[in-house]
């Protein structure tokens, strides 16, 4: 039987050499596996004397323990190598051109920048605000009276009702946003505001969450002129053509007056061509803001006044790129994707066209 300084030596020896895990794990077992050299002596000392067991014991579990340590040092060194081979194999060259088409921009991403655009050029920034609301800021601070019919014609969706019996909403529009930024920042204010918005409606032209835009322009001066200067500029340069508006009185219970905007257009065969022809489309709701509004935001309506409005993106998008059902743009098709999309490396400019 081998002694132990022998053994010590050779699997020191084999355990270093070991070039693999697979490798090391077949020199831990040929030694100190249940079968291994180590493990059957330490068996062997059950036949010995008191005296040679005295002496053998210590000095083969010695050697078991330096074995393993050994194993184990051996073991997170080859584990370092493989990460490192892993992660040489796995780089990416990211200087690479996009030769492949894998994704695509969402057409009411693509619109909501076209809008963005187009409002960033008449000195507009964007704001945000959260898509579940209470009632105060998606109703009564923009003066629905408590209990209004109004409430019920936005088919809002209802969250459970809290401990206080408050039940908050999916904002039914974005026009909430208008009150958080009117009750947290000084006029003159000038912001659009992007975002979902939720109704319990769905048919062709409807779908339960659907994307707005919300305009607000807040200082001493601005008057109906400008509101209607504003939005004509807006949708011709949206549909980069001129467009023909006609503003239509209106009611709406956080603006006064107000008016829905209406573009000329015509349909030729399947096609929808805006800006010309002889009928007219309701594109947009504006207004001139109410005083209440501005009071339960806590603004003197003697001293400020501007214009509000609010649009459908999707809508919008549908018009400009020719989409016939609204339900479509949600259904998550990859091939719809693929033919509507827009690529993500182009950004929509003014300068050398929207899209
Ligand atoms: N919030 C309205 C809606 O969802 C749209 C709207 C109309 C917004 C007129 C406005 C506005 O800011 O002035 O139907």
């Amino acid at each position: 039987m081998a002694d132990i300084e022998t053994l010590k030596t050779k699997y020191a020896g084999e355990i270093e050499a070991a070039a693999d895990l697979a490798a090391l794990d077949a020199v831990r077992v040929a030694a100190l596996g249940k079968k291994g050299e180590v493990s059957l002596q330490m068996r062997t000392l059950g036949q010995m004397s008191v005296d040679e067991k005295k002496i053998k014991g210590p000095a083969l579990n010695g050697l078991k323990n330096e074995l393993a340590a050994l194993v184990e040092a051996r073991k997170t060194v080859l584990e370092g190598k493989a990460l490192n081979a892993v992660l040489a194999s796995e780089t990416l060259d990211m200087s690479l051109p996009v030769s492949v088409k894998t994704g695509t921009l969402h057409p009411v991403m693509q619109v909501m920048e076209e809008m963005a655009v187009i409002f960033a050029d008449q000195g507009f920034s964007v704001a945000e605000g959260p898509d579940i609301e209470d009632d105060f800021h998606n109703f009564t601070a923009l003066n629905f009276p408590p209990g209004h019919p109004a409430r019920d014609m936005h088919d809002t969706f209802f969250l459970k009702p809290d401990e206080n019996g408050e039940k908050m909403v999916l904002r039914t529009h974005t026009s909430p946003v208008q009150i958080r930024t009117m009750m947290s920042q000084k006029p003159p204010i000038r912001i659009i505001v992007p975002g979902r918005t939720y109704r319990c409606d769905s048919d062709q032209t409807h779908t339960p969450m659907f994307h707005q835009v919300e305009g607000l322009v807040i200082d001493k001066t601005t008057h109906m002129g400008h509101l209607k200067g504003c939005l004509m500029d807006f949708v011709s340069s949206f549909f980069e053509t001129d467009v023909e508006t006609r503003f239509r009185p209106h009611h709406f219970p956080f603006t006064e007056p107000s008016a829905e905007m209406d573009v000329r257009y015509e349909r030729v065969g399947d096609e929808i061509r805006i800006g010309q022809g002889d009928k007219w489309m309701e594109i947009l709701g504006c207004g001139m803001v109410h005083p209440n509004v501005l009071i339960n935001c806590g603004l003197d309506p003697d001293e400020y006044q501007g214009f509000a409005f609010g649009m459908g993106v999707d809508r919008l998008a549908m018009l400009k790129y020719g989409m016939p059902d609204l339900r479509d743009m949600f259904a998550g098709d990859g091939r719809w994707l693929e033919h509507y999309g827009f690529s993500p490396l182009l950004q929509a400019n003014l300068a050398t066209g929207l899209s």
